[in-house]
């Protein structure tokens, strides 16, 4: 899979781009980042890429031609020429669903913004996915690409160890509920000991109270997660 990030500071990206997951994954050709500096498209004597907002109003507005410019030269230097994503607060909100989504496309292009946002007419022109990663205001779309690169990453074919790893995340369509609670070595730590059941060896039970272990966490911190009366009043649904 292929993502291109569109950037005014693409000196974000190296230190990332090298943590051992991903790297391990670039150098396998499963994944492979390219970073593009907007910047490179601005035109004039200064390379300016902003400009204060029509109407008045505090900060700056990215201009349109040296994104769009940036946006259709990137998408023409190779074929596909990918699906457009513009990170801002304002956009639709991110989630496990929406990574198995891009998990499908063969190349993402991340338009990352600074300063009061983008010119309204990049939006009309190149008709991006808009994308939020939460409901909080970064200081650009820089952190929030990485998110999206971090979670689409782990569901590329071959790019986790274990397959089944990515199944049992928290959130997967496969499993709604949030992870139960891991251990390892020691035994017991601070008098804290390790759940009996999970030394036992015995699997169909172990299995079991991660189950319930599962379902108590969801019920405890995330029971919006939860679809039946029963899963949200602590019953059992089996
Ligand atoms: N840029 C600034 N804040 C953002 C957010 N919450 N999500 C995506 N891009 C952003």
């Amino acid at each position: 899979m292929r993502f291109d990030v569109l950037t005014l500071f693409p000196e974000m990206f190296p230190g990332y781009l090298s943590q051992s997951l991903l790297n391990l994954a670039i150098e396998r050709e499963l994944v492979d980042v390219q970073i593009h500096n907007i910047r490179d498209w601005a035109k004039g004597k200064h390379k300016n890429v902003d400009d204060r907002p029509f109407g008045g109003g505090p900060g700056m507005v990215l201009s349109p031609e040296p994104v769009v410019e940036c946006v259709e030269a990137v998408q023409q230097m190779d074929s596909p020429p990918g699906r457009v994503v513009m990170l801002t607060p304002g956009g639709r909100q991110f989630g496990q669903r929406v990574v198995e989504e891009y998990s499908h496309e063969e190349r993402l292009l991340l338009l990352c913004g600074r300063y009061e946002g983008f010119d309204q007419r990049v939006v009309d022109i190149l008709q991006p996915d808009e994308l939020s990663i939460g409901d909080f205001v970064l200081n650009g779309g820089e952190v929030a690409a990485m998110v999206v690169i971090d979670a689409v990453v782990r569901l590329v074919p071959g790019v986790l160890g274990d397959e089944q790893s990515n199944k049992q995340d928290s959130f997967s369509s496969e499993n709604r509920l949030l992870e139960f609670a891991q251990y390892t070595r020691p035994r017991e730590y601070r008098g804290h000991a390790v759940p009996e059941v999970l030394l036992s060896g015995n699997h169909p039970e172990i299995a079991e109270w991660r189950k319930q272990n599962s379902l108590e966490r969801t019920r405890q911190r995330r029971s919006d997660l939860l679809t039946s009366e029963e899963d949200k009043s602590g019953n059992s649904t089996d």
